[in-house]
């Protein structure tokens, strides 16, 4: 069997694990969770129970390598075995020097040398940076990313477990690795070290200008339109206003990129980065450098050991997200999301408008307990989003998850086509999807539907042959075929996979015919259009 790689097929990328397509059906663990096998073991029967096929979890640099050059895989050993025993996969973390723009992960030699490992700078001298929302009022300092030695301690220790990962894992069941954790500097918009000054002064690397211009199309409005007026010059002649963040995002990338390179070289599994968008505000607001949507080319150019940028989406802008983050042929993965009642919609729509490789939401562990919503604020979510309030309902997500999960064989086969598509109720201007002759409309604000925010996935197989997955929706058929402008359902099964064959729950018929979906549903809709 190939070791885990990505695919282009119909012009979309798809994950291959065992040389067959994987959509990680996944949670992302609490950051301390997977820091012993002990935490870890009654978590993986309760994330069997909601029929995940996988997880993301950190494995960290301070756990890996605590003295210098001596590495220790004890822990990694031990979850790639109970994940084995649970018949699960994981996606690793890579907690590295960054952590939520933070550092706290570094091993202690590297966290108390601050001469050999220098931290940034927000403002001359000063290395640390308070944010009013931060619940434990703890400092973020951060790793400078304009320090040779940090990236090269960085790169060892992390070509170090993937040289492990290589001799150790030979079932696959690490598929992944997230080089670092939303990356970048909080506090301002750039590094303020002397090195960095320096840096800034200089002209912006060739490499980076064409790389840019390769990517015109993708490129923010105004990122743009400084490129169009110059091509050569200091950081501040070519990108005037957005210099301080296209610089950082070049020198963080360049990080990045020589850590996942040195990985590769090792052990060429799949890798990315995932960033803290923006949520409003100047960058240093946000983390100034991090693969959010303003600077993806950046990363696109520099970091190219990387398959893909993967956003972290605790923001209402679910929908707006997804779109930006699929720009360029990037595919959507979403390894966090916010773990409230909009899941299971999002979910369905991510993977039939999408085609996503992952949809992950965070803290996964605590599934069916009230958010709070304080620590909800404290990480940054909209808590006047309406489906903070409303819980999401394990069974409910683990039933959406068996659903997927059975149907994916068939769903991979269709990524990249017009034959899967999905809406979703937060996107009210699209409600529609069309197939050829045949029009879907999802009515999802009907009385009787109750979930708060439904979806609708359809994937044809054969003319007029659908299985659609919905929730909370009542779906209507039309046809747009002037010569047969009438359609009448030959048959509606609900039903599932099940190891792959499909199961007849009930043939629905009568008054069951006006299909009204609450719970998580699958159904093989055959049509006949006629005149
Ligand atoms: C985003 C980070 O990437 C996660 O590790 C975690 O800290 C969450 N925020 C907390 O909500």
């Amino acid at each position: 069997m190939s070791i885990p790689r990505v695919e282009v097929r119909n012009g979309q990328k798809i994950l291959m694990v065992d040389d067959k397509p994987f959509v990680l059906l996944s949670g992302e663990l609490h950051n301390s969770s997977s820091s012993t096998t002990k935490y870890m073991e009654p978590i993986w029967d309760n994330m069997q129970s909601v029929h995940l096929n996988s997880l993301l979890f950190p494995v960290t640099w301070q756990q890996v390598e605590p003295v210098e050059g001596e590495y220790h895989f004890e822990l990694v050993d031990g979850l790639i075995e109970q994940a084995k025993a649970h018949d699960m996969k994981f996606g690793i973390l890579w907690f590295g020097s960054w952590k939520n723009a933070n550092c706290s992960y570094a091993p202690d030699w590297v966290k108390t040398d601050m001469e050999r490992f220098p931290r940034a700078e927000v403002k001359k001298g000063r290395h640390f940076h308070n944010i009013k929302f931060h619940s434990f009022r703890m400092p973020y300092t951060t790793l400078s990313a304009f320090c040779e030695e940090t990236t090269r301690c960085d790169a060892r220790a992390f070509a170090a477990l993937c040289k492990h990962l290589k001799e150790y894992d030979t079932d696959h069941t690490v598929i992944l690795i997230q080089v670092e954790n939303e990356t970048g500097l909080l506090g301002a918009a750039r590094d303020n070290s002397d090195i960095a000054d320096q840096k800034f002064a200089e002209k912006v690397p060739q490499e980076l200008i064409d790389g840019m211009l390769a990517r015109k199309e993708g490129l923010v409005e105004d990122i743009r339109e400084a490129l169009d007026k110059c091509q050569e010059g200091t950081w501040k002649e070519v990108f005037g206003k957005a210099a301080e963040e296209v610089f950082m995002a070049y020198y963080t990338a360049k990080h990045i990129e020589a850590v996942a390179a040195a990985g590769k070289a090792e052990y060429p599994i799949p890798m990315y980065a995932n960033c803290w968008l923006v949520q409003g505000g100047q960058p240093g607001d946000y983390p100034s450098g991090g693969p959010v949507y303003r600077v993806m080319e950046v990363y696109q150019t520099v970091a190219q050991s990387l398959d893909w940028l993967a956003p972290d989406i605790y923001i209402p802008e679910f929908v707006d997200t997804c779109n930006k983050y699929t720009k360029q042929g990037n595919p959507l993965f979403i390894p966090e999301i916010a773990l409230h009642s909009g899941a299971t919609a999002r979910l369905i729509y991510a993977i039939g408008h999408h085609h996503a490789m992952c949809f992950a939401p965070f803290g996964i562990d605590d599934i069916g307990q009230q958010m709070d919503a304080s620590l909800g604020a404290a990480v940054g979510m909209d808590t006047s989003d309406d489906n903070i309030k409303r819980v999401l309902k394990k069974e409910t997500y683990a039933r959406a998850n068996e659903l997927v999960g059975g149907l994916l064989p068939i769903l991979t086969e269709k990524y990249g086509t017009e034959d899967l598509q999905a809406v979703i109720q937060e996107n009210p201007k699209e409600w529609t999807m069309t197939f050829g002759d045949t029009e879907i409309s999802a009515f999802f604000d009907m009385p009787g539907l109750n979930v708060g925010s439904g979806a609708c996935l359809v994937c044809r197989t054969a003319p007029n042959e659908y299985y659609m997955l919905g929730y909370g929706v009542m779906p209507r058929f039309n046809s747009l075929d002037e010569e047969k402008p009438f359609i009448e359902y030959l048959s509606i099964e609900e039903g599932e996979f099940v190891d792959g064959e499909w199961q007849l729950n009930r043939l629905l018929n009568g008054d069951e015919e006006h299909i009204r979906i609450n719970e998580p549903t699958i159904l093989k809709i055959r049509t006949h259009l006629f005149n």
